[in-house]
């Protein structure tokens, strides 16, 4: 038999051969690997685990709480706690940030999730998942809000898991994209894909067209320039996917090539699109860049946006490179 590699045997070999995976850092990327394997196991339960359904409550958002969010926000929160790599936790599904209580040791990182991307999905059984980021704490013992403004690039480490068919971790720590699935009866991650490469070039894309009478002119013309086809300035047939998970959606990209845009749009200029800088945009777009893709905001490379605040919202293009470029090029004045 083949030997596999674990996510433990990868990181210690990254640690070994290119010295950009310190233990502290290597324990904190297993403590979220395994609290996202008991969120894996609660996904699977459904209904069986009186999971599914609403919660009853609001995020910081204003956005519905599924349980499910919920349950695998207070996993994450609970196994990171007590690890003493940490210096402060920020989610999504939380107002303020979550310095580690006294009673535990503290490190030097920050850790940054969504627990629960694409919790539309969760009830009726499609692909969702959790996104990560890690940076380090400049304030020492002492994090506060500003401690996590940082740049996208000051990124040590950021990875989605996505629950679907296979359950599935994807991590960057710099050097690369590695997927890991996870193997239920050994209850181990087992690298199957080294070295994830996103192809320049793609016919397909994702966007939530339901969305097109609010879009901005770059955005309508490159649209339609994809649904135009053969018989348009393209000369090709272009096919569209949308799950409305972001996890799903990137992972096929990270798989077989594809664009994906949330756009900003007319809606609300002060909302500039759906997604979180912090925990979704920056992640997605560190693994993405890391994988050959581009990721911009239209204008900006995402990684260079400075954070105003915690919960900031940002227009997302990522994937393919050229296709990025060109619609990137569409938003040049
Ligand atoms: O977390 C935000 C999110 O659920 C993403 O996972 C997904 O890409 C998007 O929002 C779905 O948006 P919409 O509801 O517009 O399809
Ligand atoms: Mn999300």
């Amino acid at each position: 038999m083949s030997r596999r590699t674990t996510l433990t045997q990868y990181l210690i070999e990254q640690q070994r051969e290119h010295n950009n995976i310190p233990g502290d850092l290597r324990l904190l990327i297993e403590v979220v690997a395994r609290a996202c394997k008991a969120i894996a196991h609660h996904v699977s339960k459904g209904a069986l685990g009186d999971v599914l359904g609403t919660a009853g409550s609001e995020n910081i958002q204003g956005e519905v709480q599924k349980k499910l969010d919920v349950l695998s926000n207070e996993i994450l929160l609970e196994a990171n706690e007590w690890g003493g790599n940490l210096a402060a936790m920020a989610s999504e599904e939380l107002e303020e940030i979550h310095p580690i209580p006294n009673r535990y040791p503290k490190g030097e990182y920050l850790l940054l999730f969504d627990p629960l991307d694409g919790s539309s999905n969760i009830d009726v059984n499609v692909s969702i998942g959790t996104i990560f980021s890690v940076l380090r704490c400049p304030d020492g013992e002492h994090p506060t809000e500003q401690s996590f403004l940082q740049e996208g690039t000051k990124q040590v480490a950021a990875g989605y898991a996505v629950y679907g068919p296979q359950t599935v971790l994807v991590l960057t720590t710099g050097n690369g994209v590695q997927s890991f699935t996870l193997d239920r009866e050994l209850g181990s991650w087992v690298l199957t894909t080294r070295n994830m490469t996103i192809p320049a070039d793609t016919h397909e894309y994702a966007i939530n067209a339901s969305n097109a009478r609010h879009w901005y002119p770059p955005v309508t013309r490159y649209v339609g320039e994809l649904l135009a086809g053969k018989d348009g300035p393209r000369g090709a047939d272009f096919n569209m996917r949308w799950t409305a998970s972001m996890v799903a959606d990137v992972n096929r990209i990270l798989v077989r090539g594809g664009i994906f845009m949330y756009p900003a749009d007319k809606r609300d200029p002060s909302r500039p699109g759906r997604l979180r800088l912090l925990y979704e945009a920056n992640p997605m777009s560190f693994i993405v860049e890391q994988a050959g893709g581009a990721a911009t905001t239209g204008t900006t490379r995402i990684l260079d946006v400075k954070p105003q605040h915690l919960h900031e919202r940002v227009a997302v293009f990522l994937g393919s490179k050229n296709e990025v470029e060109r619609v990137t090029g569409y938003h040049a004045p």
